[in-house]
């Protein structure tokens, strides 16, 4: 009877009960959460108020434990970044929940930006792969291996919209478009934040920089940036609001001016949008040193006006650099601030009720340290390697291969040597791209290494770099990453050269490296021109006069003008940094034991001059289709290098049998877009369908085609499948200039799918009135 009552338990609790068990203890926590964070902000004295918004850098190289432990001992300390060491950071956390009146655990944040202790390709080639899921699972591995250490917070992703490749931070986005930066921005937040950021696996995320970042003038890093609303809306919010509805837990305010107002004091941003039209319920932390700058910006008048109009505007905690040196713009004003009345206690208050909350959530009141014995056994899981050399093949974009050159045969007997030439071949740094601080550097692997695991003795492989590569002006990250060797003299570098020519002379094949460092694109590192830096170009030119099989693979973060190559080199392979498993990642595709599927999330100029280019622009009343009129420039043609989208396989693709399930429907309903795909070569391969829209006419107007549906397809050959979108609502509604509001109008729309931007299989849909 016994066993009887309790299977009858058992089975009310799964049927009925435990999904309502569920809903309730969800609501209990917040509840709860909500009377641990009133009892406590009720016995906090000012002081450590202030100190919950007080977040302060820590490096290593540079401070000693003793000169901030007072203050995090007094409460003056909220939070921590950049500490990457368990037991300094059990050490800290002891200080703050043992030794401070209210025992109040630190938070301690970090920029685990594409990896931790494995490094995975940087975010743009991460959406190279267009697969949202395989971008979830490298961010949990991330962030598994970051939590391990203890830091529970990343300032990640970075779901900036970029349209200019000389803006450095584009290596740290999804490229150029809203609809594919939205889908790769839920997809970090789910990785990094998982189903429960408490858990010891996962941590909380941070989508930055709120907002606008990718659009300052000129490409300049930190530059202003002039955004109309329709471009706000529809271009640069979108990832962001994904990020949001993702359930991100923080936001970071970006550093340059919005429209004249910086976006660290600017409340249309932090308030009208994040909080009231979009519900955002997290916290806002500013970026590095943001708040003090309002000053700089001439904006505030000086650091209390800062702090006054950082705290208004809606950021709730300040990050300030560099630490122990000066006080943040918070904690030094936001007390007399308060006594003068020009700070309500209530604002202040509910800035610190946010950071407590995130506490709770992360369960740091219960769980405050972390286990250092668990550390090493995280970091060599085996599966990370394996993951990250899986991320990297599916984000290489293969963006020529003439005459089928590759893949290459592993035991081709015309094939007994190799030579691997180029400043990037054998670059551990550079490999594993910007924002790689604590990793293994030594257990990266370089293409050269790569190449030669994978063919063994029997194929002489033989390396040389050619030509070095330097930026004009130093990378402000050489205090943390170390410097460069020094600049070759003028007889190294004539002798490198010529030795680089006569190891391509003397070899079967050759695969040139060539790139960009690390350091050359991420934060601070803009550049004038997108040309191969050094004496690269000049390099292949050479190289490639020796008429061998040549492969080019390019290593670095931003499109660059490679137009030369693109018409002369056979084969193009965009590795981008590829991270800890890059090399091997190569040497799969080159030798055909991978098959390249990625796609570029940008628009591939010609030179810097065709820049800002990118596919979803509007029309002209002189469009490139009219008859007669060719180019928008009479000396280059108007069309990119490579459109967005693009990308080659070992095998081929066709499409056809495109048809909408309901060729009309009212404002409000949805339709099916389906098309077949199908394998036409003899290897398997994976394809990106995209569809895209053209509203033809309406309040305003729209852009000659913009990405509304994506699917990466795995078929083998003469496989065919049938690939479903669904265009309703959110898909046909756009922020109207004329209007100022979101819209979806009678309209009719132009469809197409294809491989890539330029698709031509087309047809159309009616949206009528309802
Ligand atoms: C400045 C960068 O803009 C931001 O992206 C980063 O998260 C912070 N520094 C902290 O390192």
């Amino acid at each position: 009877m016994r066993v009887k009552i309790a299977v009858w338990l058992v089975i009310t609790l799964v049927l009925f009960d435990l999904p309502v068990l569920a809903r309730v203890s969800v609501s209990q926590r917040s509840q709860s959460i909500d009377r641990r964070v009133d009892a406590l902000l009720s016995q906090m004295t000012l002081e450590e108020k202030v100190g919950q918004v007080h977040q302060l850098f820590y490096f290593t190289q540079f401070m000693k434990p003793e000169a901030i432990e007072p203050d995090i001992r007094a409460g003056k300390v909220g939070s921590l970044l950049f500490l990457t060491d368990p037991a300094l950071i059990n050490r800290f956390q002891k200080v703050a929940v043992e030794n401070s009146r209210l025992k109040i655990p630190l938070l301690f944040g970090f920029d685990v930006i594409h990896g931790f202790h494995t490094i995975f390709p940087v975010p743009l080639a991460m959406a190279s792969s267009w697969d949202p899921a395989l971008v979830e699972q490298a961010q949990s591995v991330a962030a598994r291996e970051a939590r391990a250490v203890g830091i529970h917070w990343t300032f990640a992703p970075m779901v900036d919209i970029a349209r200019d490749p000389r803006w450095g931070r584009i290596v740290e986005g999804a490229g150029e478009d809203p609809f594919l930066g939205a889908r790769m921005a839920a997809a970090h937040v789910r990785g990094f934040q998982g189903t429960d950021p408490s858990s010891p696996d996962h941590v909380l995320a941070c989508m930055k920089h709120f907002a606008g970042y990718g659009a300052g003038s000129g490409g300049r890093d930190y530059d202003s940036a002039y955004i109309a609303d329709a471009e706000l809306y529809n271009v640069y919010l979108p990832p962001f609001k994904a990020a949001v509805d993702a359930g991100v837990g923080s936001a970071m305010s970006a550093y340059m001016d919005l429209n004249d107002v910086p976006a660290t004091g600017n409340s249309f941003l932090l308030r009208d949008v994040l909080r009231k039209q979009w519900g955002f319920k997290g916290f806002v932390v500013s970026d590095a040193e943001a708040v003090g700058n309002l000053v700089t910006h001439g904006f505030a008048e000086d650091r209390s006006d800062a702090a006054y109009r950082a705290l208004t505007a809606g950021v709730d905690l300040e990050m300030s650099f560099p630490g122990n040196s000066i006080a943040s713009a918070y904690s030094s004003s936001l007390t007399k601030l308060i006594a003068e009345g020009r700070v309500t206690k209530d604002l202040l208050d509910e800035a610190v009720r946010r950071i407590l909350e995130a506490k709770f959530k992360l369960g740091l009141f219960e769980n405050p340290y972390v286990d250092e014995s668990r550390v090493a056994s995280i970091h060599n899981n085996p599966e990370h390697r394996r993951l990250a050399r899986v991320a990297a093949q599916r984000s290489m974009v293969l963006l020529r291969n003439e005459g089928n050159l590759l893949p290459l045969v592993k035991s081709d007997p015309k094939v007994s040597s190799v030579a691997v030439i180029g400043p990037l071949a054998d670059s551990k740094r550079d490999i594993r791209g910007s924002w790689s601080f604590v990793d293994d550097v030594k257990s990266a692997v370089t293409v050269l290494e790569g190449i030669r695991a994978k063919l063994g003795s029997s194929v002489k492989v033989e390396y040389a770099p050619g030509v070095d590569i330097a930026r004009v002006y130093p990378s402000p990250f050489g205090i943390i990453q170390g410097s460069r060797p020094a600049p070759w003299s003028e007889t190294q570098k004539r002798e490198e050269f010529e030795k680089a020519v006569s190891v391509a002379r003397s070899s079967d094949v050759i695969i040139l490296v060539l790139g960009e460092h690390e350091d050359m694109s991420g934060e601070a590192a803009s550049q004038s021109s997108i040309e191969l830096p050094g004496r690269q170009l000049e390099l292949l030119k050479t190289i490639s006069a020796l008429g061998k099989p040549l492969v080019l693979v390019l290593i670095n973060g931003r499109p660059l003008e490679i137009s030369w190559a693109a018409s002369n080199v056979s084969a193009i392979l965009e590795a981008w940094h590829p991270g800890s498993e890059g090399g091997n990642a190569v040497a799969d595709i080159l030798y055909g034991d991978a098959t390249p599927g990625g796609k570029l999330p940008v628009t591939w100029p010609r030179s810097a001059a065709q820049i800002p280019i990118y596919y979803a622009h509007n029309l002209t009343q002189e469009p490139e289709t009219r008859k007669n009129f060719t180019s928008r420039y009479w000396d280059i043609p108007s069309s990119p290098l490579y459109p967005f989208g693009y990308g080659l396989s070992y095998t081929t693709f066709s499409f056809s049998n495109l048809r909408v399930s309901k060729p009309e429907i009212k404002v409000g309903e949805s339709t099916e877009v389906l098309v077949d795909v199908e394998n036409t070569g003899r290897r398997a391969g994976e394809e990106v369908a995209q569809l895209y829209i053209h509203q033809r006419f309406g309040s305003a107007s729209r852009p000659v085609r913009e990405l509304k549906g994506f699917e990466r397809v795995a078929l083998a050959p003469g496989q065919k499948k049938t690939i479903r979108f669904t265009l309703g609502k959110p898909e046909l509604t756009y922020w109207s200039g004329a209007v100022k509001d979101w819209v979806q109008e009678p309209a009719a729309f132009d469809l197409w799918v294809g491989a890539d931007a330029t698709a031509v299989l087309a047809t159309t849909l009616r949206v009528v009135k309802r």
